[in-house]
């Protein structure tokens, strides 16, 4: 699933997301994993994928020499059906077998929505402190949940915090789902917070209104995107933001290049990968901060809050991640 990326069909054959692929025999130990390969010259501009110096592997075992390699065999180079076969079976994999509750979503990983929703929240309120200091006090605020599945971030987490929330989900069963978990009658929250815009709608072809959204949250979603499109998304976006506006990204982490899931249609990218189409997209990195409390079988987890201006300050968990890479613990 989507970066939650599930190594589940070559383990049990049951949805079990998240998993490590490490955690499969047949894939290379991640110390084994192709070394980053120079870059080749190019004599087009790539436009379709960024350059990536890291190699990457699928949920089959199989190594990718560059994540162009992987992309060119996906999606292809402009060929509008191969495209489109990735994002219905990205999409189908979701409508077809997948149930709409917490458990379904997360992959049969539901205890992790707790410590999900914790991580979140302190990220959520460090932002709110620095950014709108203003909020409950007349300031109205409004966020988007991209990839909202059945409503599990913003009835759990954007509800509380958001006077107005839109969901965008392209699954029309998770998004009636999410309706109906935020009608008023099953809301604990103060009436003049509401989810009020329930959009079925993908993230690549979905463009929000201008100057609506103060946070837009994409959360475990963004992995079904192609790097073109993840760029194309973001750039339209931006538009969506209001002065001061800000982006989370929360995603499953890959410790080199990627790894791509086949049967979901999702690449978990590294955090270099990431940082390089952030820097594609023109967005910078205000805050980031390690997700903690998950099963060491999981991915690491990133939440990253971007900006599109500058920021004056930037907040980083680097150093410690660093420390803790060192850990023989946690090498997989
Ligand atoms: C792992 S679930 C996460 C749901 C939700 N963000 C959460 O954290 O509970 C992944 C979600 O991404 C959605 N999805 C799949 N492809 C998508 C796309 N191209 N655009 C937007 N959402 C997509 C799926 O339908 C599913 O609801």
């Amino acid at each position: 699933m989507q970066a939650l990326v599930m190594y589940h069909y070559l383990q049990h054959k049951t949805p079990t997301p998240f998993l490590l692929p490490s955690s499969h025999p047949q894939l290379t130990p991640h110390t084994r994993l192709k070394t980053p390969t120079p870059l080749k010259l190019r004599t087009r501009p790539l436009n379709y994928s960024i350059q990536m110096d890291g190699g990457g592997v699928d949920s089959d075992g199989r190594a990718f020499t560059s994540a162009e390699e992987m992309w060119l065999e996906e999606v292809g180079e402009g060929d509008p059906n191969k495209k489109s076969r990735w994002y219905s079976q990205g999409v189908g994999y979701w409508e077809k077998g997948v149930e709409a509750t917490v458990d379904g979503v997360l992959g049969g990983y539901g205890h992790v929505n707790k410590p999900d929703i914790e991580g979140s929240e302190a990220f959520l309120k460090s932002i709110f402190a620095e950014k709108f200091p203003d909020a409950g006090k007349g300031r109205h605020l409004v966020a988007l949940d991209c990839g909202s599945g059945i409503g599990r971030v913003t009835k759990n987490l954007l509800i509380r915090y958001f006077n107005e929330v839109d969901l965008l989900e392209p699954v029309s069963h998770f998004l009636e789902t999410a309706r109906s978990n935020l009608a008023a009658e099953n809301s604990t929250v103060a009436d003049e917070n509401k989810a009020v815009n329930f959009f079925c709608h993908s993230l690549q072809e979905f463009t929000p209104e201008a100057g609506r959204y103060d946070i837009i949250w994409v959360q475990w979603c963004i992995g079904h995107l192609s790097d073109d499109d993840f760029l194309s998304f973001f750039q339209r976006a931006k538009v969506g933001l209001r002065h001061g506006g800000i982006f989370v990204l929360k995603e499953n982490i890959a410790k080199n290049g990627f790894v791509l899931d086949k049967e979901d249609k999702s690449v978990t990218r590294s955090d270099a990968y990431f940082k390089q189409l952030f820097k594609n997209c023109g967005l910078h990195i205000y805050k980031m901060k390690d997700q903690k409390g998950f099963p060491d079988e999981l991915f690491a987890v990133k939440m990253y809050a971007l900006t599109t201006e500058l920021p004056k300050r930037v907040s980083s968990s680097r150093t410690r991640t660093k420390r803790h890479a060192n850990r023989p613990a946690i090498i997989k």
